[in-house]
C-alpha cells in the first residue's frame, strides 16, 4: 500500500513526510490554487521537501491532448525529480496518454468514477488511476466498492496499472479500500492523523508510562 498527501500545503507536507511513510505527493488545480502562491515557486518548494525520489503528482489544465503533452513534457523536466502528470479521463486525455506513455512520461489518469472508466484508461498505458471514493459515496455509488471492482478488474486482465483512490472523508474509507487490495491512496494529513488515532492506544501508553514512573519514577533507558 502506497501512501501519498493530498495537497499542496507545505507545512502539512512538511510535518507528513517526516512523521509518515509517505511515497510523494499528489495535488491538483483546486489544491494548488488553495494556496496562492506562484506556481513554479510552489513546486520546487514540495521538491526541497520530499525529495527528488519521491513522487510529485501535478495536473495538466489543458483540454487538447498535444497541449496536455507539452504540459507533462514541462512539468516532468522542472519538477525536479520522480514526476507523474495527472490527466482527467477524456477523449483527449487519453489520446495524452498513449503518447506519454510511449515517451517514458508516467500518467495518472484522475476524475474516475467507473470501473469501465479505469479499465480504458489503463489500456490506454496510464500508469494510475485515481477513482474518488468520497465523491461516490456522496452520491450513494459506494466509492470503495467501485475500487474493489478496479482492482478485481486489472487482476482478470492483468494490466499494469496501478489503483491509486482518491477522494477521502473518513479512515474508514481508506480502511476498505486496503481491504479491496487497492495499490494506494492519496489523503489529507488529517485523514492520515485519523488513520493512526485510536483512543485505547492513548490509554494503553498512559498505562505503561504509569506503571513504568511508580518503580523507575523520571529515569529512562538511556539513565541505567
Ligand atoms: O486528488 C483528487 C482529490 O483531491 C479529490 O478529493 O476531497 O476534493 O473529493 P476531494
Amino acid at each position: 500500500m502506497l501512501y501519498f498527501l493530498d495537497t499542496a500545503n507545505v507545512e502539512d507536507i512538511r510535518h507528513c513526510n517526516e512523521f509518515y511513510p509517505l511515497s510523494g505527493v499528489t495535488t491538483n488545480p483546486s489544491i494548488i490554487a488553495r494556496e496562492k502562491k506562484d506556481f513554479w515557486t510552489l513546486i520546487r518548494e514540495i521538491r526541497e521537501i520530499i525529495g527528488p525520489n519521491k513522487l510529485l503528482f501535478a495536473q495538466t489544465v489543458q483540454s487538447k491532448a498535444e497541449k496536455m503533452v507539452e504540459e507533462a513534457k514541462l512539468l516532468n523536466e522542472r519538477s525536479g525529480g520522480e514526476f507523474c502528470i495527472k490527466i482527467p479521463i477524456s477523449e483527449e486525455g487519453l489520446k495524452a496518454a498513449s503518447i506519454l506513455k510511449k515517451q517514458g512520461i508516467h500518467v495518472l489518469m484522475t476524475a474516475i468514477f467507473t470501473p469501465a472508466q479505469a479499465l480504458i484508461a489503463a489500456k490506454s498505458g496510464a500508469d494510475y488511476v485515481a477513482p474518488y471514493v468520497n465523491r461516490l459515496d456522496n452520491i450513494i455509488a459506494d466509492g470503495t466498492n467501485v475500487v474493489a471492482e478496479i482492482v478485481k478488474q486489472f487482476e482478470t486482465y492483468p494490466l499494469p496499472c496501478q489503483v491509486l483512490a482518491a477522494s477521502f472523508q473518513t479512515a474508514e474509507q481508506v480502511h476498505k479500500c486496503a481491504a479491496a487490495g487497492c495499490h494506494g491512496v492519496t489523503v489529507s494529513a488529517d485523514i492520515l492523523k485519523a488513520v493512526i488515532n485510536y483512543p485505547m492506544t492513548d490509554s494503553a501508553v498512559l498505562h505503561f508510562d504509569a506503571d513504568w514512573k511508580s518503580v523507575y519514577g523520571d529515569k529512562t533507558i538511556l539513565d541505567f
